[in-house]
């Protein structure tokens, strides 16, 4: 039986990953990194949903039917985490664990890319590591909600 159903949420742009900027976000393809992902989940005994969308309406809109749906979340929001609000509220209104991933790390580049509105929402971020982000954060989300779980029990 599966211990739930996990969204792992990529925002705009990402889905051009293997193709745009290469030498900052690597020649994996988004479909690699959510192959990963749903593999490692499901060993960990969690079912995924990925989505991608270069659009914030239709992020917001995948946020709002998350909630209720789904144990926890992983997300890339891409450029919207550096300044999309109305991301920061519907995140807000979403209660499971969010674990905030970033390929490259945003703190070491341009100013713009040192704020981010996910953060305060997140049980943590993960960033600069590459695609290995992508595993730590599974990870993490996997042992939040196992403690949880526990805790719970
Ligand atoms: C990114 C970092 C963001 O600053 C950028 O806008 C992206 C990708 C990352 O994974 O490193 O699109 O989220």
């Amino acid at each position: 039986m599966s211990a739930g159903l996990v969204l792992l949420l990529h925002g705009p742009n990402l889905n051009l990953l293997g193709q745009r900027e290469p030498q900052v976000y690597g020649y994996e393809t988004l479909e690699d990194h959510e192959a990963r992902v749903v593999t490692q989940l499901k060993t960990a005994g969690f079912d995924c949903q990925t989505h991608q969308s270069n659009s914030e309406g239709d992020i917001i809109d995948k946020v709002h039917s998350a909630r209720g749906t789904t144990v926890g979340m992983i997300i890339n929001s891409g450029a919207f985490t550096h300044y999309s609000w109305a991301l920061h509220d519907a995140l807000r209104s979403y209660s499971a664990p969010i674990v905030e991933v970033h390929l490259s790390n945003p703190s070491a580049r341009e100013d713009f890319r040192h704020t981010s509105v996910v953060a305060p929402l997140a049980a943590g971020t993960i960033s600069g590591f590459g695609p290995l982000s992508y595993d730590i954060a599974v990870q993490a989300l996997v042992s939040l909600l196992s403690s949880n779980r526990n805790s719970n029990s």
